[in-house]
């Protein structure tokens, strides 16, 4: 009696610890109905390359993933900040981490960022140079916050040793790499090749890429990015 009974219990104990390892990949999470809670400085860096003669087609559909990709975080100063360059042959700065916590205004101001005289070469490592300056406190950055880069890549670097450097740079600042990238020749690119592969995301074409938007929301909302005390080298500036 007592054993059917232990049998009978390690069963049912053996059901729902499958159950509830399934659930992950199938349930709604809490994130996704009532918006993610994370407490995050995060920083687009957007490839704006291709975009000076011709058409925008690539930028926009870009500009509209990274749209999308914000609609998820409760934004403001308990929340989410989040900031934007874009790059091609340089890069430029275009939306500070202070600016915005109201999420149609967010759309709007990321739909509208410009390629800035985008060229057809991408240097990536000008946007990830440039970003460490942006979690200043004067412009919006708080020092308790996890630092996310989002890096979007849709064209090969021109020199990726220089991409991978300035993004182990930031790791080493306690900044949290994220990057996806668009097209198969990219996936060899160091930067991809030596990340932490759940902190890359890959897809074959510009159009794929709503496909991986909540795995990298998820990877924020979830608290499953390892993240370090962010520093600088002046460490005052942070007070
Ligand atoms: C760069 O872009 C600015 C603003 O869009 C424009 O005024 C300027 O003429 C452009 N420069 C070049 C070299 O294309
Ligand atoms: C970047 O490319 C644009 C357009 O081809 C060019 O006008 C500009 O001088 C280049 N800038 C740099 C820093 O190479
Ligand atoms: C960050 O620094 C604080 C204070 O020095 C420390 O308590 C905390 O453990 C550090 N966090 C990480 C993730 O290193």
């Amino acid at each position: 009696m007592m054993t059917i009974c232990t049998l009978a219990i390690l069963a049912l104990m053996l059901l729902v610890d499958s159950s509830l390892e399934e659930t992950p990949e199938t349930s709604v999470k809490q994130w996704q109905t009532d918006g993610c809670d994370a407490f995050a400085d995060i920083v687009l860096i957007i490839d704006s390359s291709d975009s000076g003669r011709k058409d925008n087609k690539k930028l926009n559909t870009i500009l509209r993933f990274s749209a999308d990709l914000t609609d998820t975080f409760k934004l403001g100063v308990d929340y989410a900040q989040i900031a934007a360059v874009v790059y091609s042959n340089t890069t430029q700065k275009q939306l500070d981490l202070i600016q915005i916590t109201d999420h149609a205004q967010l759309r709007k101001a990321i739909l509208g960022l410009t390629s800035f005289n985008g060229s057809d070469e991408a240097k990536p490592y000008h946007g990830l140079d440039l970003i460490a300056d942006m979690f200043r406190p004067d412009l919006g950055g708080r020092y308790n916050a996890g630092k996310i880069a989002v890096l979007i890549m849709a064209k090969a670097s021109d020199i990726p040793d220089y991409t991978r450097n300035s993004a182990k740079r930031l790791q080493d600042q306690g900044v949290a790499v994220l990057v996806v990238a668009v097209g198969k020749p990219l996936w060899q690119e160091p930067v991809i090749a030596e990340s932490n592969s759940k902190d890359v995301f890959l897809v074959e074409k510009l159009g794929d890429l709503s496909k991986v938007r909540d795995r990298i929301t998820s990877r924020i909302c979830e608290g499953r990015i390892k993240l370090s005390n962010f520093t600088t080298k002046n460490p005052h500036d942070l007070k």
